[in-house]
């Protein structure tokens, strides 16, 4: 791809020029922006780099995997892995407002990077060298957006590995800044990130924190983990992954109805699927998925997955529902 690879060629010449032969830190969330912008930075400088991923517990099935081996393998950038999943969920412990969640997801993320932070810092100081520079994944559209846009900013609290406080000691790289999302896909792959990295939907922030309706907790995160794998799991089987813009699978932990299972009676929590179609994540309709290809979520999700007897479909489109429930 001719395109990408220019704008990675002069990119990687930019990095070059303003990193010197500094050292430099970067976070990884998961999503394709922290990684895109990684990868260049690592082509650019190698091992000055040493790429962050606070893993939260809250990603969904395989893809904190996928930060740690399949971006390690394809990168070979040096990672620093912070496991804090029961931090997280000592934090969250008995809270269901959301807004709640989301400002201790966000602030429990910040600590964890920082603390992070102070120990590769500490290390490159017991070798006599310095961290000057934070890699960013802002994107172009960011970059407007944060230019004067309030208004739809402000319904909730959004969180994103890309927008930590600016750090004062930090100097920061944003080698994305002038490019859109379409195009940070085709860099990455030029730059041989995994196609599961590259073509991965939306996903916010506070990951699967938002998608349980109630209080979160261990066990509730590994029944929606369940639930979520499976729903993508057809609708990649399906081949529809391109005609949907993202699929939030929400677990309502806080609502149980009657069931018969066997000859049995359950009393058991709803899963919602939400698979919407839009532009921008700022209106949406819900995206019509085939009858059939319902079906087969739902009888897998049922059977498979304990303590689930019931998957509904969110047939709202934004507005006025918002993509995510919380
Ligand atoms: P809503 O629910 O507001 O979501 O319609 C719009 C888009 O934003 C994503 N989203 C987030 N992304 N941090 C993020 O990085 C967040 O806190 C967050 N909350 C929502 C959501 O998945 C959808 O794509």
């Amino acid at each position: 791809n001719w395109t990408a690879n220019s704008i990675l060629d002069e990119q990687v010449d930019r990095i070059r020029e303003q990193i010197g032969s500094a050292k430099v830190i970067c976070g990884l969330s998961g999503g394709v922006d922290s990684a895109v912008a990684a990868a260049l930075v690592q082509r650019a400088v190698g091992d000055q780099l040493t790429c962050v991923f606070v893993n939260h517990g809250l990603l969904r099935q395989g893809e904190a995997e996928q930060v740690e081996l399949d971006f390690v393998a394809s990168t070979g950038a040096k990672l620093y892995v912070a496991n804090e999943q029961d931090r997280f969920l000592n934090a969250l412990a008995g809270v269901s407002d959301p807004e709640t969640k989301r400002k201790i997801i966000g602030r429990e993320f910040i600590r964890a990077f920082e603390e992070a932070e102070r120990a590769i810092m500490a290390e490159a100081a017991s070798e006599g060298e310095e961290i000057k520079f934070l890699v960013q994944g802002t994107l172009y559209p960011d970059v407007v957006e944060s230019g004067g846009g309030e208004g739809a900013a402000n319904i909730k609290s959004h969180h994103n590995v890309g927008g930590l406080p600016e750090d004062l000691r930090f100097e920061l790289v944003e080698p994305l800044r002038a490019l859109f999302k379409d195009e940070v896909r085709a860099v990455g792959a030029e730059l041989g990130l995994p196609a599961e990295i590259v073509g991965r939907q939306p996903f916010p922030g506070p990951g699967l924190g938002i998608r349980i309706v109630g209080e979160i907790t261990g066990e509730r995160l590994e029944l929606l983990r369940k639930a979520d794998a499976i729903a993508r799991a057809e609708l990649t089987a399906a081949g529809l992954d391109n005609e949907v813009w993202q699929m939030p699978v929400v677990l309502l932990a806080d609502v149980r109805s009657v069931g018969v299972m066997g000859d049995g009676r359950t009393y058991g929590h709803p899963i919602v699927l939400r698979p919407v179609s839009s532009e921008d994540a700022m209106t949406a309709d819900w995206s019509r998925l085939p009858y059939d290809l319902l079906a087969k979520i739902s009888n897998r999700i049922t059977n498979e997955v304990e303590g689930v007897n019931r998957v509904v479909l969110d047939v709202t489109s934004k507005p006025p529902g918002t993509i995510e429930w919380e």
